[in-house]
């Protein structure tokens, strides 16, 4: 057997550690092998050959870090709650492939040694966290940050989160999240990039592109996670966990894309998502997880279950008992279990009872030791733990400037009649009112597992560094989030009937989005609507500044105020981001990534819907056409919708040709002017749709984007080229087809404006 002694000292010490390492057997066999290999190493398979199956089926567990509580049980369901000095022992008996949402490098550095000084193998241990938007420098929620429709941006702040992820010890985060959302009911929408399928894309491989980046290895990068597979946005009444049960097309055309875009992008691991699909729950869906992960999309990494999604085959009434759920998750394609201990449980039974081949848990054993060798762990299993490393790399300056980037550009300014905004900083009385006008709560948004509203800018804050006199600013709450505050209506009234101004910070709190929070109404809350009426009575201007993981259903005082701003959760430098757009230090740039609906009742409503056979003709509504009663079948403020600070016109329009050959290109030239006075960066998006095809195609679907910077009065060319690829659909056969015929085209500033428009003619083979 080898040799896999390592020095006491390098156990004992963080970065010494490191480099003692780098003489360590495990770093010989490294360098041994190719990076770019699906096929196991042979020392790593000589490894395989090695180890038991509790020691295999250990490889496979993943469980919550139990280090001081880690926060991952208080974040989830209770977990299995062994103490640390027993997690311990679990990786000294190689039961533990990892741990998550633990405490920082010196938790990792103590089980680390445990592994590697005293289990039988030493395997390293792979560290795992929730990284969503930021670690402890929080960005936008990643709704908020699709708005800015600048993959670039999300690239960056994902890069920024895996250095200081990685830091902290941690190897692989559980995101980028790239579940499309069309119902604002559903609370996780806020964790993805909202309706769109190519914006999806685009901030999906951004995103891993940011957290992997180029070399694995890179003790900066850490391991990218697609969850969750597959249509957990598609939730039957936008309830969290709940059915889904949609057609493969839908699946093929709307829902899977964003993961294939992933794993181009080149995630190497994909989380199982917690519902049924048609039945068949994800998490032992060997459609899902075999046929199309990894023998249709060639997926070379691995597959983890959501937390305890294996023990819920049960509840689903999929599996009598945990050992079937084990083995129906397990035969199905689940690689890794998480939090329910069920692999390690029964998986060794199963194997020897004949009802799970060894050649199976092989294969799960093989992908997950090649993705910790490309980790770079069997080289240095101490390379991203560093205790020094952690405290230097936290929430430096450069984080912090590029958080308060990614807030002002996360910013949609929906309306801004007679524009009320910018406002100067100077001789204007501003009257700060509503629950989220000062205080450091409700600022980084759902899904930190290490940021905190402690460490973050609120809104007050913010404006008073950005105006002249701190005293022109008075701040009144007016209404708690969801209940009246005694006399705070009329204190409100009050200051607003003192001012020239007022800012009205008012929505959604934290928890009123994210996991397990489904909304009956996706409205203001009601004590913040009647402070929002009452304040609106008085006369004094309003802005309105929403504070929202969703779209929503504006009514009343707030969709009518002159103003309006959604600001969603913008994370650590939140009110300096807010009053950089308040104050125009830059004009708003970003664009909804999500409908915002007239009403609640139109859930799930997206702009990408089908025509029916009754739509209804422009205008005001018809008997017997689809719409509400009282309401027509769009949006209030649609998908691509945003306001800047100049005076956009889109001037222009030049189709190259009437017709694009089947084979040939097509190019089209818009000419977009900013005729007002001040610099204004615009999204100019470009639709199409099919009209007439052997499956029916949305009313409209975006095909390209470009975001154009204009200095007041001028104007530029934008180009766009399409070809027959950018026209595929999934046909009666589920393949991706294209079929000859007429297709419209817009080039606009939202999906239902109408823009700039034309049509052409694919020609025949
Ligand atoms: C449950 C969530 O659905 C998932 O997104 C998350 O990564 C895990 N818990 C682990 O915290």
């Amino acid at each position: 057997m080898q040799d896999f002694t390592v020095s006491r000292r390098a156990l004992m010490m963080g970065a010494a550690a490191t480099t003692a390492w780098l003489a360590s057997p495990w770093r010989a066999m490294a360098q041994t092998v190719s990076q770019a290999s699906a096929v196991l190493p042979d020392r790593l398979e000589r490894l395989l050959q090695m180890m038991t199956t509790e020691e295999k089926a250990g490889q496979l567990t993943l469980m919550a870090a139990a280090w001081s509580g880690g926060a991952a049980t208080t974040l989830n369901p209770a977990g299995n709650g062994a103490s640390f000095s027993e997690q311990l022992e679990q990786a000294r008996q190689g039961r533990l492939t990892g741990v998550f949402n633990g405490n920082g490098a010196e938790m990792a550095r103590q089980m680390q040694i445990a592994v590697m000084r005293d289990s039988r193998l030493k395997i390293p241990l792979i560290f795992a966290a929730d990284v969503i938007h930021g670690m402890r420098t929080v960005f936008p929620v990643p709704l908020g940050e699709a708005a800015s429709f600048e993959p670039e941006l999300a690239r960056r702040t994902a890069r920024a989160a895996a250095i200081e992820a990685s830091a902290a010890g941690i190897d692989w985060t559980f995101a980028p999240m790239v579940d499309i959302a069309r119902d604002a009911r559903w609370g996780r929408g806020v964790e993805g990039s909202g309706e769109d399928v190519l914006l999806g894309c685009d901030m999906a491989a951004a995103r891993v592109k940011g957290f992997q980046g180029a070399d694995l290895t890179d003790q900066r990068h850490v391991l990218a996670c697609a969850k969750h597979f597959a249509a957990y946005g598609a939730a039957e009444g936008g309830l969290d966990y709940n059915t889904v049960d949609i057609s493969e097309r839908s699946l093929r055309d709307v829902y899977f894309p964003p993961f294939e875009a992933a794993l181009d992008a080149g995630a190497l691991s994909v989380m199982a998502s917690f519902n049924e699909l048609s039945g068949v729950p994800a998490t032992a869906n060997s459609w899902l997880l075999d046929d199309v992960l990894h023998k249709e999309w060639q997926f070379n990494g691995f597959v983890v279950s959501d937390y305890t999604g294996d023990e819920e085959l049960i509840a689903h009434g999929f599996a009598s008992d945990a050992r079937e759920a084990t083995k129906l998750a397990f035969m199905a394609g689940c690689d890794m279990s998480m939090q329910s201990g069920y692999y390690i449980a029964h998986l060794p039974s199963l194997v020897a009872a004949g009802e799970v081949p060894m050649a199976r848990l092989d294969e799960a054993v093989r992908r997950v030791l090649m993705i910790k060798h490309k980790l770079g762990l069997f080289d240095d299993p101490f390379r991203r733990i560093d205790p020094k490393r952690e405290a230097s790399r936290i929430r430096t300056p450069a984080m912090l400037e590029l958080a308060r980037e990614a807030g002002r550009r996360s910013i949609v300014m929906l309306k801004n009649d007679g524009d009320l905004l910018p406002l100067p900083r100077t001789g204007k009385k501003i009257a700060l009112i509503g629950p989220f006008a000062s205080g450091q709560h409700d600022l980084v948004g759902p899904w930190n597992v290490y940021g905190t509203d402690a460490d973050a800018v609120d809104l007050a804050t913010g404006v008073r560094a950005a105006v002249k006199d701190e005293s022109a600013v008075t701040v009144t709450l007016g209404s708690d989030i969801d209940a009246p505050l005694p006399g705070g209506i009329e204190a409100a009234v009050a200051a607003a009937k003192a001012a020239d101004v007022v800012i009205l910070a008012i929505g959604e709190s934290t928890n009123m989005s994210g996991e397990a929070q489904s909304r009956t109404s996706i409205t203001v809350p009601e004590s913040q609507q009647a402070l929002a009426e009452a304040v609106a009575a008085t006369g004094t201007p309003i802005i309105i500044l929403l504070k929202n993981g969703r779209a929503l259903a504006l009514q009343g005082a707030v969709r009518d105020a002159p103003a309006i701003l959604v600001s969603w959760f913008l994370g650590s430098e939140s009110g300096h981001a807010s009053a950089d757009i308040l104050f125009g230090a830059e004009s708003p740039s970003a664009r909804l990534p999500v409908s915002f609906p007239y009403a609640t009742g139109q859930a799930p409503y997206y702009y990408a819907h089908k025509s029916t056979g009754r739509p209804n003709p422009d205008g005001p509504l018809t008997e017997y056409k689809a719409h509400y009663r009282k309401y027509p079948n769009s949006a209030l403020y649609p998908f691509g919708h945003g306001l800047t600070y100049g005076d956009i016109d889109y001037v222009d329009l030049h189709i190259e040709s009437d017709r694009l050959p089947w084979d040939g290109a097509l190019n089209l030239r818009a000419t977009i002017s900013n005729r007002g006075a001040r610099a204004a960066e615009e999204v100019v998006q470009l639709y199409i749709h099919d009209a007439a095809a052997s499956i029916t195609q949305p009313v409209r679907e975006l095909k390209a984007y470009r975001k154009i910077a204009l200095k007041p009065g001028e104007s530029r060319d934008v180009l766009f080229q399409l070809t027959r690829s950018d026209l595929l659909f999934i046909g009666q056969d589920m393949q991706r087809t294209v079929e000859p015929g007429l297709f419209r085209i817009w080039i606009a500033p939202s999906a239902e404006a109408d823009g700039l428009s034309g049509s052409f003619m694919l020609m025949p083979q």
